[in-house]
């Protein structure tokens, strides 16, 4: 991918249009700053405490993008003309691999931007964009998967129309709860 991919949500009458990007070294200080809430950390998978680890994560970023494995996108307010939007969450598509028929979204909204359906909205763009771009490569479901205590979680599945598939067995100590795997699929 030469260019930035850059997607759009328009903005509702509760909640502003959104612009997802790829995270930028310019980014950290906010995400250290959205990283101090307690409600993102629960479910975050590293800890961002400090402009080190935010570098350290954006960076893993930029490295998902180069190798064509894992897509993640900050989540902005737009801001007409300008890419320096308020941080409000991210999305991400990972585990792509040419041929390969599934891949996985994730996804956090900040503190300050939860319950204005940002995560459905940023989540619809970057599905969307997913099934675009590689159901050509043999892409043909997207799975989500959330702990079965993170109702929120579930309830951006159920309106982003992923279906409930299954439930997926406690694996501690990452995963101490059952968790729920949901699935869209391209034709959908
Ligand atoms: C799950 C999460 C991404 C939802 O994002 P969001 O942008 O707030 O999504 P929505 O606005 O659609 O709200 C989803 C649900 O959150 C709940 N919610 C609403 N307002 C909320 C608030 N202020 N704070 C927390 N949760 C709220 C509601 O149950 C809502 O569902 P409803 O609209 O059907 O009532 C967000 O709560 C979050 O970042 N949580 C921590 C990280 C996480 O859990 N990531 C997913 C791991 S699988």
């Amino acid at each position: 991918m030469n260019a930035p991919v850059v997607l759009q949500v328009a903005a509702t009458s509760a909640a502003p249009a959104l612009v997802l990007r790829p995270w930028r070294m310019a980014d950290v200080a906010a995400l250290v700053e959205v990283s101090r809430d307690p409600g993102l950390r629960q479910w975050a998978s590293s800890a961002v405490d400090n402009d080190a680890d935010g570098a350290r994560w954006v960076r893993a970023q930029q490295q998902g993008w180069a190798a064509g494995d894992r897509f993640g996108f900050a989540v902005l307010a737009a801001q007409p003309g300008s890419g320096r939007g308020q941080l409000m969450g991210n999305v991400v598509l990972k585990e792509v691999a040419h041929g390969k028929p599934a891949a996985e979204v994730g996804y956090w909204t900040a503190a300050h931007a939860r319950g204005t359906g940002v995560a459905p909205r940023a989540l619809e763009a970057l599905t969307n964009w997913a099934f675009d771009t590689f159901e050509a490569d043999g892409l043909e479901r997207l799975e989500l998967l959330h702990q079965v205590d993170n109702l929120a979680s579930c309830q951006v599945a159920q309106k982003s129309r992923y279906d409930f598939d299954s439930v997926l067995p406690a694996a501690p100590p990452s995963f101490p709860l059952d968790g729920h795997l949901h699935i869209r699929r391209s034709s959908a």
